[in-house]
């Protein structure tokens, strides 16, 4: 049987409280729907379909070169009714999985499980929960068999007592959810058209109906407003630590990490408090990365160590490298190895050749810099003429002295000696010393100014 995934993804979750559409608030540093969708892709759907509708064009541009059918839903008349809009894209032979946009955290493995259990009938993913507050309860015979879903809403005192909730995640046998999408009625507390009625006419039929009931109540945390929202963040950053723990990194605190992409460590690396890590990161053996590092698209070569409260963005560090304290690369700053780039340093679009230095205060933009350069504090590129950027090359075994500015385009020779104060904006001589300056005078017999009585 072929695999269709639909998710609903039209809500607007109005209990979050935001201009925002629920399906693309950022779990994990990002949109819940990605989450769905990487779960889909992993099942081997053949190509998602989304039924969206609230803020559907965000929507869309938010996923605009992701592979998936989208379907417009632009009234939101139920979960049912959202199905329904989806029926024309799906194959009549397939089997079908349901997954909701805002249901992000159902393991692949738990729906396989899913998807096995119903066969040609249904299968449903439920848990149990001590506060079953706001979900559909899964009401079964004194047998102990599925017999139907009530929805909270509809739901009497004795079933609102029920702890076992539906996740809302569903699998079933295509051929005959035509028929039953096309029977459901909105005569409920909601007036809605509700999916989980198709439980019931499943059971009328004699169609087998399966709850695959699972442990873990993240797996079916639906999130409606930002407080549940926060609680699988922290949820989602706790397995994340524990993945890198068992993989042997070193973590000064679990509780105190937020991997909002995909953090990749070689072995031996330690990470103390605080750190965050976006898009993709990777570290070599042995890294370690100080407290309340932001990291994020950047690569870290092996023995390389990142101090306290250093910021780098898309950039990449060589081995044996020394960033920070208070360090900045910006995007397009590339360290060969043995590089050392100390406090308040800001690197941008350059690339500073092995065991360079600049170890304070410096703007280093569109510059190359050669091996064994030694950047004195208070250096600057001055890289922007106020209408084009232009690059500064300083070759190899250049020593430029404090406080001198660059002024770019500019290319300081091999060997160069530059004397502090400079301000450089012609071209340097190989092996010498060159010093751009006011002379230095004292005048002789000078008073200083009295005031006036
Ligand atoms: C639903 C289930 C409930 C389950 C809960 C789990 C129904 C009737 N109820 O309730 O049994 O316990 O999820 O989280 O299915 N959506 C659309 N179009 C619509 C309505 C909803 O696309 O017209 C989407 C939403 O964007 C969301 C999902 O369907 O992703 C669930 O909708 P929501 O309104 O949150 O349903 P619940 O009331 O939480
Ligand atoms: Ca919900």
């Amino acid at each position: 049987m072929p695999l269709e995934v639909v998710v609903l993804a039209a809500g607007q979750g109005k209990r979050m409280r935001s201009a925002l559409p629920k399906v693309l608030q950022p779990l994990g540093g990002r949109p819940l729907l990605a989450h769905v969708l990487e779960t889909a892709r992993a099942l081997g759907a053949r190509r998602p379909i989304v039924v969206h509708g609230h803020g559907a064009e965000a929507v869309r541009a938010a996923f605009g070169d992701t592979d998936v059918q989208w379907v417009l839903q632009p009234q939101q008349l139920g979960t049912g009714h959202a199905v329904q809009q989806a029926l024309p894209h799906l194959a009549a032979d397939a089997q079908v999985l349901i997954l909701y946009a805002d249901v992000p955290l159902a393991r692949v493995a738990t729906l396989t499980r899913l998807l096995e259990a119903a066969g040609d009938g249904v299968a449903l993913l439920t848990t149990e929960l001590d506060d079953p507050r706001g979900y559909g309860r899964i009401v079964r015979t004194g047998a102990g068999r599925v017999q139907r879903i009530v929805e909270e809403k509809d739901a009497s005192n004795d079933e609102r007592a029920i702890r076992e909730v539906n996740a809302g995640l569903m699998a079933l046998g295509g051929r005959r959810l035509a028929g039953w999408l096309a029977k459901l009625g909105n005569r409920n507390a909601q007036n809605e058209y509700y999916l989980t009625d198709v439980v019931a006419f499943a059971v009328k039929e004699g169609v087998p109906v399966t709850a695959v009931k699972v442990e873990d109540p993240l797996e079916v945390a639906g999130v409606n407003s930002k407080r549940e929202l926060a609680m699988l963040e922290r949820a989602l950053q706790r397995r994340e630590a524990e993945r890198l723990l068992d993989a042997g990194v070193s973590l000064a605190d679990p509780a105190r990490i937020d991997v909002r992409g995909t953090l990749e460590c070689a072995s031996d690396v330690a990470i103390d408090v605080n750190c965050v890590f976006e898009g993709r990161v990777r570290l070599g053996d042995g890294v370690r990365i100080g407290p309340n590092c932001v990291l994020r698209n950047v690569t870290v070569g092996a023995g390389s160590e990142v101090h306290a409260f250093s910021h780098l963005e898309d950039s990449d560090i060589g081995e044996r490298c020394r960033v920070g304290p208070y360090a900045r690369l910006r995007p397009g700053a590339s360290l060969a190895d043995e590089v050392h780039i100390g406090n308040f340093v800001e690197v941008k679009a350059s690339r500073l050749g092995h065991a360079s230095k600049a170890n304070h205060l410096s703007y280093i933009g569109d510059a190359e810099l050669g091996a064994r350069v030694n950047v004195g504090a208070g250096t600057i590129t001055c890289n922007y003429d106020g209408a084009a950027k232009n690059r500064t090359v300083i070759e190899d075994d250049c020593f430029i002295g404090s406080d001198t500015t660059l002024v770019a385009p500019v290319r300081i020779a091999r060997g160069s000696y530059i004397g502090a104060g400079s301000t450089i904006n012609k071209d340097t001589p190989e092996g010498q010393l060159t010093v751009a300056r006011a002379r230095q005078v004292s005048i002789p017999g000078w008073k200083p100014p009295k005031k006036k009585a």
